[in-house]
């Protein structure tokens, strides 16, 4: 199958550097990825039990080549904890794992988040490959190094530790349930509303890209590519987020979608649908502010309903609640990134009214 993105990452700044493959079937080669890259040590493969479900006998096959120990938590968010990293170093101490053996993660983000944050401080780091199987984790979670589990709050304990190599099989989307392959889309978007080319490639492909389909696999794979090679931009710009308007600004959508999330107990959103919500209102509030035209905020919700994806939030939601959420982290205020244009996003804060009248027009929106 065609190669979608064959890319090394350069971060000169963390010493860091590391292959990215996007292609369908790649997973077949993952050895020969791992012994080109230097990592020879026993494998040691985190996945959860969903993903075992449905795609053990690819890891059974990797482990007997690569004298490897399967570790297989609990499907979903709950098992990004201390608890569950502790019994995951637990069975690394009892297998005797050292430094120079691999954690590859293989799952969605759940599992690369703990599996990476795992990693960062087991025997004080050892070599890292992400298999992300999720759209949500090859586009985003996979790329730039962030780890992390929920104790004192979402990802709020974590680490910044790069992979050594990260394969992209897009064909392991087959066995993705819809509503968490469209949540993807929404993650994808966000892309797309940071780079001209992929809005429009996404724009034309919509009708292709809408389910996952064996038949439009490669035009799913240059899109993954597409977004991968989008967060590489950023991330090799500003690896630590230190940045104004750097690594933030892959933030577009998140100011809301992080206090949907928060306020709702994590309960009725998944994190794509709450972004692409995140967006139609921001793209809103960019129009309120006099920042963007109106078509823009039109193109964008048309784009999101086309994939399927929530445009406003439908559930009860107590507004007070959201603005606690969304000024949290931001020292009380309220920042935004907002689009003047496509590709073209700033970072803003606004006024705590201008917010509460927007944002209680919108959740009345339906
Ligand atoms: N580190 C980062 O930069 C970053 C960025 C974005 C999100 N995240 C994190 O990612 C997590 C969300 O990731 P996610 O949406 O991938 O969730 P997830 O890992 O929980 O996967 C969603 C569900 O799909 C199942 N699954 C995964 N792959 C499958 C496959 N191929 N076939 C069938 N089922 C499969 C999983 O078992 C799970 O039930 C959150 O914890 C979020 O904080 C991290
Ligand atoms: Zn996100």
């Amino acid at each position: 199958m065609k190669v979608s993105l064959d890319y090394s990452i350069q971060l000169p700044r963390l010493r860091a550097a590391y292959r990215v493959i996007v292609q369908p079937g790649s997973l077949i080669s993952l050895s020969d990825y791992l012994a080109a890259a230097d990592l020879k040590g026993r494998a040691f493969v985190i996945t959860d039990k969903n993903v075992d479900k449905y795609h053990g006998k690819k890891i059974a096959e990797l482990l007997s080549s690569n004298d490897g120990h399967l570790i297989r938590v609990p499907s979903g968010e709950s098992s990004k904890s201390w608890n569950q990293a502790g019994e995951i170093i637990e069975k690394l101490t009892a297998h005797n794992a050292e430094r120079h053996d691999t954690i590859i993660a293989f799952g969605g983000g759940v599992i690369g988040d703990l599996g990476g944050f795992v990693a960062s401080i087991y025997n004080r780091g050892l070599p890292l490959v992400h298999v992300p199987t999720t759209l949500l984790a090859m586009v985003d979670s996979s790329i730039g190094g962030k780890t992390g589990i929920n104790h004192g709050g979402k990802n709020k304990s974590g680490t910044f530790y790069q992979p050594r190599l990260v394969i992209s099989d897009p064909s392991l989307l087959k066995t993705l349930d819809q509503r968490t392959y469209t949540e993807g889309l929404g993650e994808v978007t966000k892309y797309a509303m940071l780079n001209e080319s992929l809005l429009s490639e996404l724009q034309n492909q919509a009708d292709k890209l809408r389910c996952f389909s064996p038949s439009h696999i490669d035009v799913l794979s240059e899109l993954i590519a597409k977004c991968v090679q989008q967060k590489i931009a950023v991330v090799e710009n500003d690896p630590y987020e230190q940045q104004v308007a750097g690594r933030e600004l892959l933030n577009y959508g998140h100011t809301l979608a992080h206090a949907l999330e928060a306020s709702t107990n994590y309960k009725e959103l998944l994190h794509g649908e709450a972004v692409a919500i995140g967006m139609n209102y921001a793209a809103g509030l960019a129009y309120k502010l006099g920042i963007v035209d109106e078509k823009l905020v039109t193109l964008q919700r048309g784009l999101l309903e086309k994939l399927n994806l929530p445009t406003y939030f439908e559930g009860d939601v107590d507004l007070n609640r959201i603005m606690t959420e969304m000024a949290k982290d931001k020292k009380g205020r309220f920042r935004f990134i907002l689009p003047q244009a496509v590709e073209q996003m700033i970072v803003k804060e606004v006024d705590r009214q201008e917010v509460e009248i927007s944002l209680s027009n919108f959740l009345t929106t339906r």
